[in-house]
């Protein structure tokens, strides 16, 4: 979701930017303009997430995932191996890229848990390029409470948690993530790296080095324009409502329907207790059929795309920073309207 007040501005000012007569939609991007739209973006992240200033912030396309190759092939520099922690669907697609470029040491792994709960981590072997982790796993309904690992080099892929809360930036060397779940629509990809591991001496293509990127200011060829000005926005909206209220609201949202699950005689979500994601909250009927049935039934609620994941099947509520308060109660009057029916 993209917050109302977001996309109201964003109405008001489609037909006409700051006065230009045209949209932001037809602007160049080697405008003034458009430029002061990438710079303030990356202020307002800088502010926002505390980045230290030997850290670059570089906007990309290619989503979440090209990075699960640019990762490897820009890091990989040195011993042609890294560690990954594997914690469900996106980080064991980002092992098999990272195993054409070199050697992966798989650091934990809860498959054989149906990832239900989260790997502990091994020790760090030596000689590392870097060590990979996945902050919150979308699919599965977990996420890190704490960093799981500590080392010189460590990556990771904030894609459905950035910016829901807090981090220590500078714990980590790369941080990623795909813009459309807390930060806007799709189309960019935003990466935090510390610059001392930018190198322009990799031996990989032109548009697939960050020192690409970094020289260019992120506009070495034509951005995705107009997800980058939403980004611009919506980082706008974050600063004016701070992080520290989305972050409590975040917590009693996800709160407010775990409690509701737990209480239930019909749902239940059977994470880990301390493992639970505050983004997304997988539950089920443990019936397939009455999980579709329940689905059908939300939509009288105004609750949609609430479909688990197609490998695991149930429900998923997704409550990105947009998702108002009001939504998960929607949800939760749903839930209780369908258990009552079900039991009567
Ligand atoms: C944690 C995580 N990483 C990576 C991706 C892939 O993102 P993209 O579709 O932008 O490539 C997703 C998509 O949902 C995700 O949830």
């Amino acid at each position: 979701m993209v917050d109302p007040t977001v996309m109201r501005q964003i109405q008001a000012e489609l037909l006409d930017y700051k006065g230009t007569g045209m949209s932001i939609m037809e602007m160049s991007h080697r405008s003034a303009l458009f430029e002061a739209v990438v710079n303030d973006a990356k202020d307002n992240l800088r502010q926002l997430m505390d980045i230290p200033e030997h850290y670059e912030i570089l906007f990309l396309q290619g989503g979440a995932s090209l990075q699960f190759s640019m990762i490897p092939m820009n890091l990989m520099f040195k011993h042609q191996r890294a560690a990954y922690l594997n914690s469900g669907v996106w980080s064991q697609k980002a092992i098999d890229e990272a195993k054409r470029h070199g050697e992966v040491i798989i650091v934990g792994d809860n498959a054989n848990m149906m990832h239900k709960s989260l790997p502990l981590c091994d020790v760090l072997p030596d000689s590392l390029d870097y060590a990979y982790y996945v902050t919150n796993n979308t699919i599965y309904g977990t996420q890190f409470k704490q960093i799981p690992m500590e080392h010189a080099v460590l990556v990771a892929d904030m894609s459905s948690d950035i910016l829901s809360k807090p981090i220590d930036v500078s714990k980590h060397a790369l941080i990623f993530a795909g813009a459309q779940k807390n930060l806007g629509i799709a189309g960019v990809t935003i990466v935090i790296i510390r610059k001392d591991l930018i190198r322009e001496d990799v031996g990989v293509d032109t548009m697939l080095r960050y020192a690409t990127h970094q020289k260019a200011n992120s506009l070495y060829n034509t951005p995705a324009s107009f997800s980058l000005y939403v980004l611009k926005k919506v980082t706008d909206w974050l600063l004016e409502t701070g992080l520290e209220t989305i972050t409590k609201r975040n917590e009693f949202k996800a709160g407010l329907l775990y409690e509701t699950i737990d209480k239930s005689t019909l749902f239940s979500n059977d994470i880990k207790a301390e493992d639970r994601s505050l983004m997304n909250v997988v539950f089920t009927t443990n019936d397939a059929k009455l999980d579709e049935t329940f689905i059908n039934f939300a939509k009288s609620y105004d609750c949609v795309n609430i479909k688990g994941y197609r490998s695991v099947g149930g429900m998923r509520a997704s409550l990105y920073n947009a998702m108002p308060v009001e939504g998960v109660k929607k949800l939760i009057e749903a839930m209780n309207a369908f258990e009552a029916e079900v039991k009567a």
